[in-house]
C-alpha cells in the first residue's frame, strides 16, 4: 500500500473518558468518546491532517503510546483524564516527543476541586485548551494544524 503524505497526529485520552456521554454528563456532555473523536479526525481532515488515536486506562499504556508516536507523529493531542494531575511518568515521556503536544480538557480544572489545578503535562505541552466542552477537541485540532504549518 502507498504510504500516506499526511501528518499524522496521535490523540490520547486517559482513563475514563471511554465513559463520555456516560460519566458526569453534567461536567462532560452527553457526547460519547467516539463522538468526540469522530469531529476530530473530520477537522484533521480538513486541515491535511490524518489521525491515530489510543485510548487507555493506565499511564503505562499511554508512555507506551507517546513513545511509539517519537519519530512516527508530527504531534500530539492528549487529555490525561485525572493522569494530568499527578503523572509525572507521563510528563517525562511527552518530553521526550519533539513535535507539538496540545493538552485539552472538556471541563475547566482551574474551576473545580483544589487537586485539579496542577497538571504535571502542562511544563512540557505547547499550550492548553481546557473548558470548551466537545469544542476543546476540535479547537486543540486546529491548534495542532497552525503549529505544524508554522514549523513548515
Ligand atoms: C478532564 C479533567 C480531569 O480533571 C478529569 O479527571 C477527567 C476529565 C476533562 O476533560 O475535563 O477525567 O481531563
Amino acid at each position: 500500500m502507498a504510504k500516506s503524505n499526511l501528518q499524522t497526529v496521535l490523540v490520547l485520552s486517559g482513563p475514563n473518558l471511554n465513559l463520555l456521554g456516560q460519566r458526569q454528563p453534567e461536567i462532560y456532555g452527553t457526547d460519547s468518546l467516539q463522538d468526540h473523536m469522530r469531529r476530530v479526525g473530520e477537522t484533521a481532515a480538513q486541515l491535511g491532517l490524518q489521525i491515530e488515536t489510543v485510548s487507555a486506562q493506565g499511564v503505562a499504556e499511554i508512555v507506551e503510546a507517546i513513545h511509539s508516536a517519537r519519530g512516527r507523529c508530527a504531534a500530539i493531542i492528549i487529555n490525561p483524564g485525572a493522569l494530568t494531575h499527578f503523572a509525572w511518568s507521563l510528563h517525562d515521556a511527552l518530553a521526550s516527543f519533539a513535535g507539538p503536544i496540545v493538552e485539552v480538557h472538556l471541563s475547566n480544572p482551574a474551576t473545580r476541586e483544589s487537586w485539579r489545578h496542577e497538571s504535571v503535562v502542562a511544563p512540557v505541552a505547547s499550550g492548553s485548551i481546557a473548558g470548551f466542552g466537545a469544542d476543546s477537541y476540535v479547537f486543540a485540532v486546529h491548534a495542532v494544524a497552525t503549529l505544524l504549518a508554522k514549523k513548515k
